[in-house]
């Protein structure tokens, strides 16, 4: 088609968002013949420095940029929005509570949430990047009453491509020879990475990697405390890894998965593998017709349904937690 796609990205003039922004503008997110309107929404203060990157933009002459504008009101930005990225958030600052960081980001995710059920395209689809990326999304979500739940979704894809990573460097063989990893629950330190139906070179996971206590000392922990491991060596958190999980996950949000292989995307619980319903948590999902689906009928063995478990119960106390603060 040949009618722009309009994208709203916030926290625009973040790190994450200069490693975003020219790869939207580029095609790599909704493919070579859709043409993209960008919108970046910032704060006051950072609207000069998303000015800078709109000028950068344009100087790359993308033929499907169709145009970049920038705002510091949500309502404005979220106006008739196809795919919004919700990047920027409050970070934890020193001495910070949980409740506290909860509380500022209830600021951020509810107001955006109401400026998308007031204005956005009738098929918006959301995706939270901005941490707790579950909860954010689950309030921004109780703020959009009119947009289906199943619309807002937490990114869980970073976690899941480090997975896929940490399994093909054991295994020996590329990335594109791995599948099917889940990352349960929240994106967290307490997030469940499971290879139990993974398949690496079209054999099941485990019985390639033949070595369960690799898996549960090692990988688990591994694609679990990423994050930090970078923070450790790079100085700055994740940008472009968490810009190109962004971008895969709309993708396949919007184009479909591939047939036969599922990702990990943070969406709103029907009750499936005991996850209560309407919390937004990581899941084994397959996108059919612009729309995720929850894989069904996984054997989920007893130790993993106690990893899930364990990062559902933080789910389940962030939900509390903002619920009492009158934030959903
Ligand atoms: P950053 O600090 O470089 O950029 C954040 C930007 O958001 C800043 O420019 C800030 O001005 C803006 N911002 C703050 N409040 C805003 C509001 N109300 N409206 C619009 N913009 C606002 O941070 P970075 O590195 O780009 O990360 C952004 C978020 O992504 C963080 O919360 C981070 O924890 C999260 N993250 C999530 C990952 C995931 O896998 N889900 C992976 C990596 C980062």
């Amino acid at each position: 088609s040949t009618t722009p796609v309009t994208v709203t990205v916030t926290g625009a003039a973040g790190q994450i968002g200069y490693a975003l922004l020219f790869r939207i503008a580029s095609g790599a997110m909704l493919g070579p013949d859709t043409p993209v309107r960008l919108r970046l929404l910032e704060i006051p203060q950072a609207v000069k420095a998303a000015e800078g990157t709109a000028m950068e933009l344009d100087d790359c002459a993308f033929p499907l940029l169709s145009g970049v504008d920038i705002y510091d009101s949500a309502e404005a930005a979220f106006d008739s929005v196809n795919v919004a990225l919700l990047v920027g958030a409050r970070p934890r600052g020193p001495g910070m509570e949980r409740g506290d960081l909860l509380a500022a980001n209830g600021g951020i995710f509810g107001p955006q949430g109401a400026a998308i059920n007031k204005g956005a395209a009738s098929d918006v689809r959301v995706l939270v990047v901005g941490n707790p990326a579950n909860t954010n999304a689950l309030i921004a979500a109780s703020h959009a009453p009119d947009v289906p739940a199943s619309r807002f979704t937490a990114m869980m894809r970073l976690d899941h491509n480090r997975a896929l990573a940490q399994l093909a460097a054991r295994a020996g063989v590329g990335v594109a020879a791995v599948s099917n990893v889940t990352i349960w629950g929240n994106h967290s330190a307490k997030q469940y990475p499971d290879i139990a139906h993974a398949v690496i070179g079209g054999r099941p996971a485990p019985s390639v990697i033949a070595d369960d206590a690799w898996v549960a000392d090692t990988f688990v922990p591994t694609v679990a405390k990423r994050g930090a491991a970078i923070i450790e060596a790079r100085g700055a958190s994740s940008a472009a890894s968490a810009a190109n999980a962004a971008i895969d996950h709309v993708r396949d949000w919007v184009l479909g998965t591939p047939e036969g292989s599922w990702t990990s995307v943070g969406l709103v619980s029907d009750g499936s593998y005991g996850v209560p319903e309407g919390l937004i948590s990581g899941f084994p999902c397959v996108s059919r017709d612009g729309q995720w689906e929850i894989v069904q009928g996984l054997s989920v063995s007893e130790s993993a349904q106690a990893g899930i478990d364990v990062s559902v119960g933080e789910l389940v106390e962030e939900r509390d937690a903002v619920r009492e603060l009158g934030l959903i």
